[in-house]
């Protein structure tokens, strides 16, 4: 039996020898009690372990147990509706067995060994299957249904299937190929930090919708997107994703929570398992998966709990459903792979991260995508990916965000100043960027002909506001000519009206892709007529004064959705009618 001997700890990392061929990235067990860690540098005589539990008492020349394996993750059904720890150990029988403070060296399945399941074969017997061939159904949750594949690796003749009930360890088929058998469970497994094979990948051109229109309209994610959304303290990162969790158009959500505030983590731990999905009327967990690192769990379960998300996100990706993955905080995961670094005395490059946190970020982000998957019948699937950067002071000029900021295709900035004055979410529409806005754009296009010259419209007056509240900041808002105060007018009713969005229930909690549109189109085509009355002479001060201006600021809260909207837009154009006739000035037709 192979068997090694620590000789230094500092930590979390423990230095080893005695295994000469010790694996790279092999799961081994550490000390007496036999604490779960993993070899993250093979040198000639020693080794490097990071351990997943507190080392606290361990001694050196306590003994170091190899296991042969890599850290992987169980996949199979069982996972939806869980709360797992970083290691894929599910927090309530963690709590059942040693109470809020996980005893160490605690090893417990990731899923059920008793739980039966009905499986229904989709293949015969006779017939060849390969590596990601659907061979059978189980019904995960009333509304997921579980694609149990055949492992990628596999290929060979059906020789025996099952239907029936079945633990996720019994075999439900046998294949054969040559001479070997090789037995299928509802349960395989595979190693974090590999990403899963595909097909084919597919370029992201469907929005994955939000239902916050600044994000939706103007900075989009498409499915199998990556996302940063970098903030300040407090504003409004993890408000703003438990939104997107609770309500965008993923089938799957993996919420990987690596909160420092041990408050923050037990609010999504108690508040998510109580909510309901507006879409099915189920619990929302029947379609999600929690993986939750409390600040009483050791720092480096967290550097893992990353690739067991992005893993389970691959895997129900390629059964062929949309999943989302968030991560909140990936700083606080960052912070971690730091940690190792400085243990080992690795030459810290910039803030303490090591050379090497660029790499760790594009193996986490490069992981997310829009795919054909293996195997048959064909299947899509996606993996996005949206994390939180929290930098230290809010200055976006540090390793995490910079570096974070290579890899995805959409930035969410979050401002101070707007989450201070109580605008949420505190997205600053100068300051972020978006990708895919460009991919997206002909799935608008065709559902809302126009859709992208209002989007571009309306960004481009947002900018020239910005530029013209500077101006009147120095000399006066009454100084400006009536255009300029006009654009202020409309780009007040944009930022009032469309950007902001506090809701946290109730109708602007979430706002449907048709009324985004519908709202855009209706703002825009006010500032059209109201700058047409402007040229002719009608003084700015009276469509200021309005009162079905600051009716369509409002328009999103009224509960009768979509007709409310046409309503407000339709007394608006009846108002700036009146306006045109008072001062003897024709107005087009509505066409923008
Ligand atoms: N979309 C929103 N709508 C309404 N209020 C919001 C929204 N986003 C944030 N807030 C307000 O801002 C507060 C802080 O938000 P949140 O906890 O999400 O910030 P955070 O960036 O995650 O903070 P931390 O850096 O501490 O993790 C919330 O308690 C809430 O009052
Ligand atoms: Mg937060």
């Amino acid at each position: 039996m192979r068997k090694g001997v620590i000789d230094l700890i500092r930590g979390p990392v423990v230095i080893g020898s005695g295994v000469p061929d010790i694996q790279l990235g092999e799961v081994v067990e550490v000390g007496e009690e036999r604490l779960l860690g993993e070899v993250v540098e093979v040198e000639r005589e020693r080794f490097i372990v990071q351990v997943y539990e507190s080392t606290s008492g361990v001694k050196p020349g306590e003994p170091i147990y190899p296991t042969g394996k890599r850290l992987v993750a169980e996949l199979g059904p069982g996972l939806l509706s869980s709360i797992f720890d970083g290691l894929e150990r599910p927090l309530k029988t963690l709590y059942e067995l040693s109470g809020p403070f996980i005893g160490r060296g605690l090893r417990v399945n990731a899923l059920d060994r008793h739980r039966k399941w009905h499986f229904r074969p989709l293949v015969k017997r006779g017939e060849e299957v390969s590596g990601g061939d659907v061979i059978g159904l189980v019904q995960e949750t009333s509304v997921i249904e579980h694609r149990v594949m055949v492992p990628p690796d596999l290929r060979g003749r059906v020789a025996e299937v099952w239907e029936g009930d079945f633990t996720v360890e019994d075999v439900v088929a046998v294949i054969e190929r040559g001479e070997r058998r090789y037995e299928l469970r509802l349960m395989q497994e595979w190693p974090v930090r590999l990403p899963r094979p595909y097909r084919e990948k597919l370029p992201p051109e469907v929005p994955l919708i939000t239902g916050q229109r600044v994000i939706d309209t103007f900075f989009p994610v498409a499915k199998g997107g990556a996302v940063c959304i970098p903030g300040g303290f407090g504003t409004g990162k993890t408000m703003t994703l438990h939104k997107i969790s609770m309500r965008s158009d993923a089938d799957v959500v993996i919420y990987v929570g690596c909160g420092e505030r041990g408050n923050e983590m037990s609010e999504l731990l108690t508040e998510f398992p109580r909510l309901t999905d507006p879409r099915t009327g189920r619990p929302l967990m029947e379609r999600s998966i929690l993986i939750a690192n409390t600040s009483n769990m050791p720092v480096l379960a967290r550097e893992a709990s990353v690739y067991l998300g992005i893993t389970i996100a691959e895997y129900y990706r390629d059964q062929g459903y949309n999943v989302l993955m968030i991560a909140d905080s990936s700083s606080r995961w960052a912070e971690a792979i730091r940690e190792v670094a400085t243990r080992l005395e690795e030459m810290p490059v910039e803030e303490g991260f090591p050379a090497y946190l660029p790499d760790r970020l594009a193996e986490l982000y490069e992981r997310a995508g829009r795919v054909v998957a293996l195997g048959r019948p064909e299947r899509e699937g996606s993996a996005t990916v949206i994390a939180a950067v929290s930098p230290p002071g809010g200055d976006f000029n540090e390793p995490v965000t910079v570096h974070t900021l290579r890899f995805v295709g959409a930035m969410w900035a979050l401002d101070p100043e707007l989450a201070y004055r109580r605008h949420f979410p505190a997205i600053n529409w100068l300051k972020s960027f978006s990708q895919y806005a460009a991919a997206v754009e002909k799935w608008w296009e065709e559902k809302f002909p126009g859709f992208s010259k209002y989007r571009r419209r309306a960004l481009r007056l947002l900018t020239v506001a910005s530029e013209i509240e500077a101006i009147a900041n120095i000399v006066g808002e009454g100084m400006l000519p009536d255009d300029q105060r006009l654009i202020l007018l409309a780009s007040e009713v944009l930022r009032e009206g469309y950007l902001r969005q506090v809701a946290l229930e109730g109708e602007d909690f979430f706002c449907r892709p048709e009324k985004q549109y519908l709202m855009l189109k209706t703002m825009m085509d006010f500032y059209d007529k109201a700058y047409m009355l402007i040229r002719h002479g009608v003084p700015v001060d009276e469509l200021v004064a309005l009162r079905e201006v600051y009716e369509l600021m409002r328009v999103k809260e009224d509960e009768r959705g979509l007709e409310a909207v046409k309503e407000a837009a339709a007394r608006l154009n009846e108002a700036l009618e009146k306006l045109a006739e008072k001062h003897g000035v024709k107005l087009g037709g509505s066409s923008g």
